[in-house]
């Protein structure tokens, strides 16, 4: 049995350093926003190349804060796109923005850029890209649109810890850029976290204020309408000890979707691009094939985890019928749907179980 996702593998290399930073939280007498959170705060932000960093509950607090720190609200558009999930989209509506889905590229299926300057009007306010399956959307093209229109750019990087262009991080080429901690995550909590970095001072104390009731430090007077939206002490501490783990395991990821790529390189199946001057944080390898159905089920009897990210584009959704899409709107996004299919990747799995996923894939494809 392999399964698609599992943490203890990779975790047992540190289990160590884990159970001592767990100990010395318990022991501490400061559980919410203390030193653990600040040190994490400072090592995440130094690691990524951003001035700042802001600790938040989770990756969709961390995009509703990054835009409500912005000013993004009601009657306001955020362009994104309708392919990575409902987080991103439901960040952008707990803002009170309206999502405005722009279509994917049908190779990389990541925000098509030529598609964006037919969806700006006089509403649209930030760019939200999604660095989807840790691929980094190439940023140029968004950036100098932004510009002339004065739109804010937010980046979900809540896929992509390590994802960079150039030898730039992704998640500090825009105003803020949003990271997840959630478990499954190239950097993984023991639960929910999250994070914003910025090179804005003025936008992280903002960021700071709405994470904690609209609080400044030290007084307990909100000075804007805040959220509770903290990130504690002992998942900053458990976040610590794996950070100084994460190249490694991010080489890791990278030796497994290299093992995957040259193992079905003979078959049909499309497999993740890599532009040149990108690297991919490979934090799911999702590969394409009209036949994912069949395919997966093989991988199912063969005793493989799979999974499907996702099933199906926002849009489409009962709880956003509300946006007047329809079947058809972003034919890409939907085509995509019923042919991504995400194989095992993660830090602790063994090459011979990665061969054993390309044995099953090769005999069913
Ligand atoms: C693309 C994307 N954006 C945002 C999020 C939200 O992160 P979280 O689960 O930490 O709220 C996730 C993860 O679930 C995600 O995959």
């Amino acid at each position: 049995m392999i399964p698609y996702f599992d943490y203890r593998p990779g975790d047992r290399t540190i289990e160590a350093e884990i159970e001592a930073a767990m100990g010395r939280v318990r022991r501490s007498g400061r559980l919410v926003l203390g030193p653990e959170v600040e040190a994490f705060e400072r090592e995440f932000a130094a690691w990524v190349g951003a001035a700042h960093g802001v600790g938040v509950a989770s990756g969709t607090d961390a995009l509703t804060l990054a835009l409500r720190a912005l000013e993004v609200g009601p009657g306001d558009e955020v362009i994104t796109v309708a392919n990575a999930g409902v987080p991103t989209v439901a960040a952008i509506c707990a803002a009170g923005a309206t999502p405005r889905f722009v279509d994917v590229d049908a190779e990389g299926l990541l925000l098509d850029a030529s598609l964006l300057e037919a969806a700006v009007n006089d509403r649209t306010r930030c760019l939200l890209p999604v660095h989807l399956y840790g691929r980094p959307v190439a940023m140029e093209p968004l950036l100098e649109l932004a510009a002339p229109h004065g739109l804010a750019v937010v980046e979900d990087c809540a896929q992509a810890h390590g994802a960079r262009l150039g030898d730039r991080h992704v998640g500090t080429f825009g105003d803020i850029g949003c990271f997840s901690f959630y478990p499954t995550k190239n950097l993984g909590a023991y639960g929910d976290g999250g994070l914003c970095v910025t090179a804005d001072a003025a936008l992280a104390e903002r960021l700071r204020r709405l994470r904690f009731y609209g609080f400044g430090s030290g007084d307990r007077r909100a000075s804007i309408e805040g959220a509770n939206s903290r990130l504690d002490e002992m998942q900053a501490a458990i976040l610590r000890v794996k950070l100084g783990r994460l190249d490694a395991f991010l080489e890791e990821r990278r030796g497994i979707a290299a093992r995957y790529r040259a193992g079905l390189a003979a078959t049909a199946l499309q497999l993740p691009l890599e532009p040149p001057q990108t690297r991919h944080a490979f934090h799911l390898f999702v590969i394409q094939s009209d036949r994912r159905h069949e395919l997966q089920a093989a991988l199912e009897a063969a005793g493989i985890g799979s999974a499907v990210h996702y099933p199906e584009p926002v849009h489409r959704m009962e709880a956003y019928a509300r946006l007047g899409y329809r079947d058809g709107d972003l034919p890409v996004s939907e085509r995509a749907s019923d042919r991504v299919l995400s194989l095992p990747i993660y830090p602790g799995l063994a090459p011979s179980a990665v061969d054993e996923v390309i044995a099953a894939l090769s005999a069913a494809a």
